[in-house]
């Protein structure tokens, strides 16, 4: 079975309410029937006015991050359930500034996919390694251990049902993009991992994205790759250019 794309908008702390309703009535007729499946992961104040903007439209909303408890005196947090009422589908679990600047590990990773998957929220999974790493031959290794310490206790179904991004650190926000070649041998040694996790079904299955730099004129090589199932766009998704990534 074929696998559906998945072009995902990581829009990070951009775009006011205002702006973030402007925008996406610039790229409606952009990505309008495009036969992929289209995400804004947007910020949590912006997500209520774009759940309603998108309405009618191919486009799905996704939060940029939420709180593992349901409940609580958790000042400032967002838990799932508040997300699926507003009508939010995704949500970026592991992406590098949250690692890096919050300090999130994989054991406390491994809890949001949990707790994603538990509350009806489909994760995007973020992994990726730093320019020392590539450098010191360690990508792979180093790939396989996140992975596997995030996806602790999810079964099958579940893995089958998510997305796993793959974003090079130094590739992220830089200008500098990994070739579709290491893109490619990265992403194969991610559904490698899953098959010899969770079998060859389930690793046909779940949808990898690469990030890094992705933009109009890069995206139709990537994406012409056999295991870059889609991409998580952060700078060009602000932009018009998110529209040509879609359809390219
Ligand atoms: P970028 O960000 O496209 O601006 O490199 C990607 C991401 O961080 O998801």
């Amino acid at each position: 079975m074929a696998r559906r794309r998945i072009i995902a908008g990581n829009w990070k702390m951009n775009m006011t309410p205002s702006e973030a309703v402007e925008l996406v009535n610039t790229l409606k007729p952009l990505v309008d029937n495009a036969d992929v499946d289209v995400v804004y992961c947007v910020p949590a104040i912006d997500i209520v006015p774009v759940v309603e903007a998108v309405k009618g439209t191919n486009v799905a909303v996704g939060a940029e991050n939420f709180y593992i408890e349901d409940k609580g005196a958790f000042t400032g947090e967002i838990s799932a359930p508040m997300l699926l009422d507003a009508g939010v589908k995704y949500v970026i679990i592991g992406h590098s500034e949250r690692r890096d600047y919050f300090k999130e590990d994989d054991a406390f990773l491994n809890k949001k996919v949990l707790k994603a998957f538990a509350s009806g929220l489909t994760p995007i999974l973020c992994c990726g390694e730093s320019k020392e790493q590539r450098e010191n031959g360690v990508t792979i290794d180093w790939i396989r251990l996140q992975i596997k310490s995030d996806l602790v206790g999810v079964t099958a179904e579940q893995v089958a049902s998510m997305v796993i991004a793959y974003e090079p650190i130094w590739a992220i926000g830089t200008g500098l993009t990994a070739t579709s070649d290491q893109a490619q041998e990265v992403c194969k040694a991610i559904r490698d991992l899953i098959a010899e996790l969770y079998g060859t079904d389930t690793a046909e299955a779940v949808r990898i994205q690469y990030g890094g730099s992705m933009n109009a004129g890069n995206a139709a090589e990537l994406l012409s790759k056999p295991d870059i199932d889609g991409g998580l766009i952060g700078g060009a998704a602000l932009k018009p250019d998110f529209g040509k990534i879609v359809n390219a």
